[in-house]
């Protein structure tokens, strides 16, 4: 059976399977919400990308807030991967996990100074800076300290990514990146400041992105203002194109990695730009196919308008639905014979309507059945929450026959940790 996704995924006699693995003994030995992911659907996800570089100067900066857990920034790591942080306390993990602060790029729109002076002590590659304000805020703390900081601007090329409003970023009217038309004079600026070093240029348009014309058309954009800035005498090294590939959560059909960087790589030869060294921060297109989201069925509530399935995943775990009302494919990780399907909205135990996981879906399924919501390894564990003081779930990686728990189920008692009473 064809699944939406990870062809790691795979309905064997009628039984859901990540790389071999029984989801239902997985959850049935580790308990629900969990969340699993398949380290060899990592691995080839990103050996995509670092096929379609060789040969090339370039680097993958995993962007990690797709999903920060130690284990996943480890298994980047060690394929080679700089990281792409937008907070000290992402810098920190992947320092915890063993990655290197010299291949790691520091984006974000707010970085505060202590989150600066952390990034310089550990000799971030760059930042990713987007605005005046941040290049005299970071040329005053590197010289305080002494250091250099490398910095690429993070340039807005008003692109339409094509994608959901709230994930669209590189449109005049978002919060980021320097307006391309007072980008030039930004760089100006930059050369100008004695604690700064200009190593390069970026820019991030977006997310879920299923065409590769946005990213041209910003890439071009970008390429026009290297040279102008080329033009004044100060030197671009690097060409940082963000991240945003999307992937299939239904029937999308993202260009695969390798054609888009293919693409953006002829565009750099078209151009005389091929000998520059590029950076991607990809996130979703790495992890988001590589885990799922199992959970367990607990009450069948029929009603007038609507039948509710309720599991004891909700919207603290997996926040994608309600907040982009995204759609996610929901399977029974066992099929049942002689149980009719029905309409279901799948909704967890939060006290909000909004919580939900799935909306009119076909289910045969029963109480107690074990339920896989797809695609999840991507923004699903990496926004969790303790909403209605729920632990977070546990979280499992595959390594061939292994089944590693990276994370254990939050105890209720490190919920408490921190508060006091009056
Ligand atoms: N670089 C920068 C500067 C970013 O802001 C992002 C994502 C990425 C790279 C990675 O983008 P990706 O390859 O994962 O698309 N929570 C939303 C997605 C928010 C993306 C924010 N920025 C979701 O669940 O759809």
């Amino acid at each position: 059976m064809t699944l939406p996704g990870s062809p790691h995924l795979v309905r064997l006699a009628g039984e859901l399977r990540l790389d071999g693995h029984s989801l239902v003994d997985l959850a049935h030995r580790f308990g629900t919400p969990l969340f699993v992911y398949s380290q060899a659907a990592m691995l080839s996800a990103v050996a995509a990308y670092h096929q379609a570089l060789q040969g090339r100067p370039h680097l993958v900066c995993y962007a990690m807030k797709a999903n920060s857990s130690l284990a996943v920034l480890q298994t980047f790591a060690r394929a080679g991967c700089g990281f792409d942080i937008v907070s000290v306390g992402e810098l920190e993990r992947v320092l915890a996990a063993g990655g290197s602060a010299a291949k790691t790029v520091f984006s974000g729109v707010g970085k505060k100074r202590d989150e600066m002076a952390r990034a310089l002590e550990a000799g971030v590659r760059c930042f990713n800076v987007e605005s005046h304000g941040e290049l005299v805020r970071l040329d005053e703390v590197a010289r305080a300290h002494g250091k250099l900081a490398r910095v690429s601007l993070r340039v807005n090329p008003d692109v339409d990514a094509g994608t959901h409003p709230y994930i669209s970023t590189g449109l005049k009217g978002n919060k980021f990146g320097i307006a391309h038309h007072e980008a030039l004079d930004a760089y100006r600026h930059a050369a100008a400041l004695p604690g700064l070093e200009v190593v390069g240029i970026d820019c991030h348009i977006g997310s879920q992105i299923v065409q590769i014309a946005p990213y041209l058309d910003a890439l071009d954009r970008l390429l026009d203002l290297v040279e102008a800035v080329e033009r004044e005498g100060l030197v671009i090294h690097h060409v940082d194109v963000g991240g945003g590939l999307g992937i299939t959560y239904t029937d999308e059909a993202p260009p695969a990695a390798d054609a888009l960087v293919g693409a953006l790589l002829a565009r750099l030869d078209s151009r005389g730009h091929g000998w520059r060294e590029v950076l991607f921060e990809p996130g979703r297109s790495l992890v988001g196919n590589a885990g799922v989201l199992l959970t367990e069925v607990q009450y069948l509530k029929r009603g007038p308008t609507k039948n509710f399935c309720i599991v004891d995943a909700a919207m603290n775990d997996l926040l994608r639905p309600a907040m982009y009302e995204a759609w996610m494919a929901i399977e029974p990780c066992r099929q049942r014979d002689g149980i009719a399907a029905e309409t279901w909205d799948v909704v967890g135990p939060v006290c909000e309507s909004g919580d939900w996981l799935g909306r009119d879906r076909r289910l045969a399924i029963s109480e107690g059945d074990t339920l896989a919501v797809l695609s999840a390894g991507a923004y699903g564990m990496a926004m969790a929450s303790n909403y209605n003081t729920r632990p977070r779930a546990a979280e499992i990686m595959l390594v061939g026959d292994q089944a590693h728990l990276i994370r254990e189920r939050e105890p209720i008692q490190a919920l408490m940790s921190g508060e006091r009473l009056l």
